[in-house]
């Protein structure tokens, strides 16, 4: 079990049977708490049997299941949420239990955060991507519009527990995507871990603990020092700005929408290309960026007409100060530099680019 603690939320690494779930529920406050369990219809199917084996204090839990998918993370479901919650006679001494990917964490986090002016919830992720990202560090929320997390607040989980196990469901794209936020804090924050993770096969790899462990550390080191996002976390975002406009667009076009993962991992190859021009980051790391992700990631395309509407979306990003369209940008491979601003043309060069790579494939 590897255990980190911070200064927001502790976090557990290894077999839920073995970790501290049963002490913190076992807790005189929180074995008298009615508690519920977020669900949707994968994590129900999946997850919820070994959580009941593993977790005897889980077993008398309300289960609550939404419909999976980013288009159901929004407010009209939080409200039906609320309402479930509401007709149960949930108080204040609840605890609501998160067990799903990034959308049920995020969710979930913001309808605990939220309801009676906040319950009690903690996060047992069952994607690699909320794993290593989602539901660690305290955001949460859900979209408006189709505009990504345009409404959400900053609450912590009381503990998170990540047993990797759960991933061994997870298909071959659900754990590239969240691959890509691996990729992404490699490239932000240690050239050490990037020359490891470039050596892995997310679709045929089973040593997960390790790179979790790695990631979440580094992803709590960037938001212990700055957990509202004045400054440092920003560098979480690298491969967002045109990643999140790039899932908003697929996600508008209906059917077989990309991935959150997908769409960072063209972000990133896009603003990675950015980062060569306006910032020092070198051709050759360039390449070595392009050619890790490329391996891993599937060709997108967009025409003009896609550019312009993703140009639009980045201009409505909540990342953006004044009118300009906000970046993190890599000065190397490990080291990113946030409030870095580029403009519709540069961005259009950038996504064309990402096209030129992946024809080139
Ligand atoms: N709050 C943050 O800091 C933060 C950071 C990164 C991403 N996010 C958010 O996270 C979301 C993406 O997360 P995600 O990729 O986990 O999405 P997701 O929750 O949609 O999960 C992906 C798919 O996997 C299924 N699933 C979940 N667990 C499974 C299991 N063990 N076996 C089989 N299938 C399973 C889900 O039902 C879903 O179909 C996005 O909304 C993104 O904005 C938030
Ligand atoms: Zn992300």
């Amino acid at each position: 079990m590897h255990r980190i603690t911070t200064s927001r939320h502790p976090v557990e690494i290894g077999p839920l049977i073995d970790s501290g779930i049963h002490a913190f529920l076992a807790q005189p406050a929180i074995s008298k708490a009615r508690k519920f369990i977020l669900v949707d219809e994968n994590s129900l199917q999946h997850c919820i049997p070994a959580l009941m084996s593993a977790v005897e204090g889980l077993r008398g839990a309300e289960l609550i299941e939404v419909e999976s998918g980013e288009p159901n993370k929004n407010i009209v479901i939080c409200t039906h949420i609320w309402e479930a919650l509401s007709d149960m006679q949930a108080d204040r001494n609840a605890l609501f239990v998160n067990l799903g990917g990034g959308v049920i964490t995020d969710m979930g986090g913001f309808i605990a955060s939220t309801f009676k002016r906040g319950i009690r919830f903690i996060n047992i992720p069952t994607t690699l991507l909320s794993q290593v990202d989602a539901s660690v560090g305290g955001k949460v929320g859900v979209d408006l519009n189709g505009l990504k997390n345009q409404v959400g607040v900053f609450a912590d989980p009381q503990v998170v527990y990540i047993d990797p196990a759960f991933l061994s469901t997870l298909s071959p794209k659900e754990l590239r995507s969240g691959f890509a936020e691996v990729v992404k804090h490699a490239l932000i924050a240690d050239a050490n871990y990037w020359k490891e993770i470039r050596k892995i096969d997310p679709a045929h790899y089973d040593n997960w603990q390790e790179v979790i462990v790695r990631s979440v550390e580094i992803k709590k080191r960037i938001v212990e020092e700055d957990p509202h996002e004045i400054g440092l976390r920003k560098i979480l975002n690298f491969g967002h700005t045109i990643g999140h406009a790039v899932e908003s667009h697929s996600l508008e076009g209906g059917k077989n929408p990309l991935t959150h993962g997908e769409s960072i991992a063209i972000g990133m190859i896009a603003e990675a290309w950015l980062s060569h021009k306006k910032r020092k980051l070198s051709q050759q790391s360039l390449e070595e960026i392009v050619a890790t992700i490329t391996a891993v990631f599937p060709a997108h395309s967009f025409d003009d007409l896609d550019h312009h509407r993703l140009v639009e979306l980045m201009r409505n990003d909540k990342k953006n100060q004044d009118n300009s369209i906000n970046f993190t940008l890599l000065d190397d491979i490990g080291k990113a530099h946030y409030d870095q601003t580029c403009n519709a043309e540069e961005i259009r060069d950038a996504l064309k680019y990402y096209l030129s790579v992946v024809k080139s494939k």
